[in-house]
């Protein structure tokens, strides 16, 4: 079968990162262990200056079409003073909305090699692989009303609501339950039921959901905040969680600290599976941002673009065999010493993004 790709670079070391996967995607059509056929668009600051729009609805159209988007990064001083509606990240937005990419996967991996670069004791982080699934599309980011009012007597009052509804839970539990399933089998939702409705909600139809479909998975309930404080003590607990829009934008924040650098974690989104076709919309991209810092001297660590890419053989393609490939490429690879600016420790020379790249493709 043929894989249709979007490809979008867009600013700042976008491009040179992307850069890295294109070629692993070429060796990947030349070995014959797969078929990836690609298209490139622009988003983000690259889109701006091309039209005005941070993406267009031709390139949505393009991602609509794709089985999956690999994404770069956006953003930069360049387009600070553009309209508000055409900055930037208003591209990745619109393609999380429109693409209805509910589910937010964000790994939090510790290679061996790199347990020092941790901000916490090696012993702690040494091995970890933990997964934090996040809500991405409802929520108290998104629900109504979301309102500033003036109460007139000097005081202002501010409203975000906190709304789930049943069908939303369950599917972002089932996506969890499902890499539970794949992983270590064991998953740890968390919410705040003793304060919140929506947490009593949540811990119900996580429950059901389990009850009804995944017996065989071991379920846990953690609160958020006593769950924040395990994931710094004692990480290696955990396999993978669960939990809302807002807890899990901080939860896989702290995790990612656990890893070292921002240039090591990728991360998935994921859409509804199509009744028909089976597949899904994803979006796979770097947690990082477009590091106008170091853009355009080929510094930049690709790592976290091409296990970025990683996750969409995964996830996107059930080409899992080859994911675990890719995976231990970059795991041998640091094991040998190799090293971008960004994770050196002192006295090594750093490599280029590019040189990077080659490594893991050697591997
Ligand atoms: P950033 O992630 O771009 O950079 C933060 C720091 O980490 C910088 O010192 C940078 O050099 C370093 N860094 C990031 N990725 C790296 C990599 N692959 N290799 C080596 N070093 C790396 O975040 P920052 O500086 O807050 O934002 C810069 C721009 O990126 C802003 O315009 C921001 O809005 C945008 N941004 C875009 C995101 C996206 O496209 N999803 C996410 C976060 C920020
Ligand atoms: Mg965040």
């Amino acid at each position: 079968a043929t894989h249709k790709l979007l490809l979008l670079p867009g600013d700042g070391i976008g491009p040179e990162v992307m850069g890295e996967v294109k070629r692993l995607i070429g060796w990947i059509n030349a070995q014959g262990l797969a078929h990836f056929e690609t298209e490139e668009g622009l988003v983000g600051g690259a889109a701006y200056d091309a039209s005005k729009q941070s993406i267009t609805d031709a390139t949505m159209a393009m991602a609509s079409a794709a089985d999956a988007v690999i994404f770069g990064a956006v953003g930069g001083p360049k387009w600070d003073s553009v309209p508000y509606e055409a900055r930037p990240e208003a591209g990745l937005l619109r393609l999380r909305k429109d693409l209805g990419l509910f589910a937010n996967l964000r790994p939090a991996v510790c290679y061996p090699a790199l347990a020092e670069a941790s901000s916490l004791k090696r012993e702690v982080v040494e091995g970890l692989d933990i997964m934090i699934v996040r809500e991405l599309t409802g929520g108290v980011y998104f629900g109504e009303p979301k309102t500033i009012t003036d109460l007139g007597n000097g005081q202002k009052r501010a409203i975000d609501t906190q709304v789930y509804d049943t069908y939303e839970i369950e599917r972002i539990a089932r996506v969890a339950f499902d890499l539970a399933r794949k992983r270590r089998n064991k998953l740890t939702s968390m919410e705040k039921r003793n304060v919140m409705k929506s947490g009593v909600l949540w811990n119900e139809v996580v429950t059901q959901v389990h009850a009804r479909e995944y017996k065989d998975v071991q379920l846990e309930h953690q609160l958020a905040d006593s769950g924040g404080m395990n994931l710094v003590k004692a990480p290696k607990q955990f396999d993978v969680i669960v939990t809302d829009n807002l807890f899990g934008d901080m939860l896989s924040d702290i995790a990612a600290m656990l890893t070292g650098s921002l240039g090591m974690l990728p991360s998935a989104s994921l859409g509804e599976i199509d009744a028909t076709s089976r597949k899904r919309k994803s979006l796979f991209e770097p947690v990082h941002g477009s590091a106008p810092d170091i853009a355009g001297k080929g510094l930049a660590n690709p790592i976290a673009m091409i296990s970025s890419f990683g996750m969409a053989l995964r996830y996107s393609f059930d080409l899992g065999a080859l994911a675990d490939k890719v995976d231990a490429a970059i795991a041998a690879v640091l094991a040998k010493g190799m090293r971008t600016a960004d994770i050196k420790s002192e006295g090594t020379t750093a490599v280029s993004t590019s040189q990077m790249g080659e490594a893991i493709l050697k591997e």
